[in-house]
């Protein structure tokens, strides 16, 4: 692997332990103004400090991102369909390498279709990516996106989508947690992350979906929902850090998102008493 595509992965997969946390604010770009992101710079701030990286759009980035704080940056340059459109598959590369570069980001990120309508252009985009994301030494990060069908999130077609994610040399890829989630990693020679996906009944659910993912070989997260639309959204991120970083088990997380979630509501009655 050439040196800057390395060093580049390194700020995202941390080589200590060889995991990572990536904050996940790109779902302006086909669901608008997504509930607890619609003021994306408010949702964000609190968290810059706690994520390894920062997954969003260029212009969620320029508008609502401090150029001045060094969070390392996956930049979304898929798109072009919306939540209230007929086909979500029907994704373009909508910002150039180039944009990229000027941006210092360290991943491109794009999602593909497997078994989609549009699964030949999101696939045949994803190769042309990395063709240009490796002569200037940007990895890409490949999502296994699923549309509306949140049902295909089992082991044999996320297999089947990171396996085919990764043979187009995406040099990252990002899936949902399945059942027998060890066969989608096994089967796949690039680190897995997962999505957390819409929000989960409670944090303690989140956080053990964080938890099976590791067990099972994840090589981080990239979420987004389950931590910002929580209430407490500082506390979530440091659970979940504790468990990709620390290998904290499922009770050491929930005691520091409940110990950090205290501590916020008496400052909070403190400020209002
Ligand atoms: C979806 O394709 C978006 O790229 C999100 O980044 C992704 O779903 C991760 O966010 P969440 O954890 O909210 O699912």
């Amino acid at each position: 692997m050439d040196w800057g595509l390395k060093n580049r992965l390194a700020r995202i997969i941390k080589p200590q332990d060889r995991r990572g946390v990536m904050l996940a604010v790109d779902h302006g770009y086909f669901l608008g103004p997504t509930e607890k992101l619609e003021e994306p710079r408010k949702t964000i701030a609190p968290l810059l400090s706690l994520a390894d990286s920062l997954m969003l759009t260029r212009g969620v980035l320029r508008t609502s991102v401090d150029a001045n704080f060094p969070v390392p940056v996956v930049l979304r340059v898929s798109g072009g369909a919306s939540i209230i459109g007929k086909d979500l598959s029907n994704e373009k590369i909508t910002t150039s390498v180039k944009e990229a570069i000027r941006l210092n980001v360290s991943a491109l990120a794009m999602s593909i279709f497997v078994g989609a309508p549009h699964e030949h252009e999101s696939l045949v985009s994803l190769g042309n990516l990395v063709n240009e994301g490796e002569e200037y030494g940007i990895p890409v990060l490949a999502v296994t996106a699923v549309g509306k069908e949140l049902e295909k999130r089992d082991a044999r077609y996320l297999g089947l989508a990171c396996r085919i994610a990764s043979e187009f040399g995406a040099h990252l890829v990002k899936t949902y947690y399945c059942e027998n989630f060890e066969k989608v990693v096994n089967s796949c020679p690039v680190p897995v992350i997962i999505a957390g996906g819409p929000k989960l009944a409670t944090e303690l659910d989140a956080l053990k979906l964080t938890h099976d993912a590791i067990e099972a070989g994840a090589a981080g997260v990239d979420m987004g929902r389950n931590i910002w639309q929580s209430d407490y959204p500082v506390a979530m991120i440091k659970a979940v850090r504790a468990i990709v970083h620390q290998n904290a088990t499922v009770k050491e997380a929930q005691e520091i998102f409940n110990k950090l979630k205290d501590v916020k509501k008496a400052v909070k009655a403190a400020s209002s008493a």
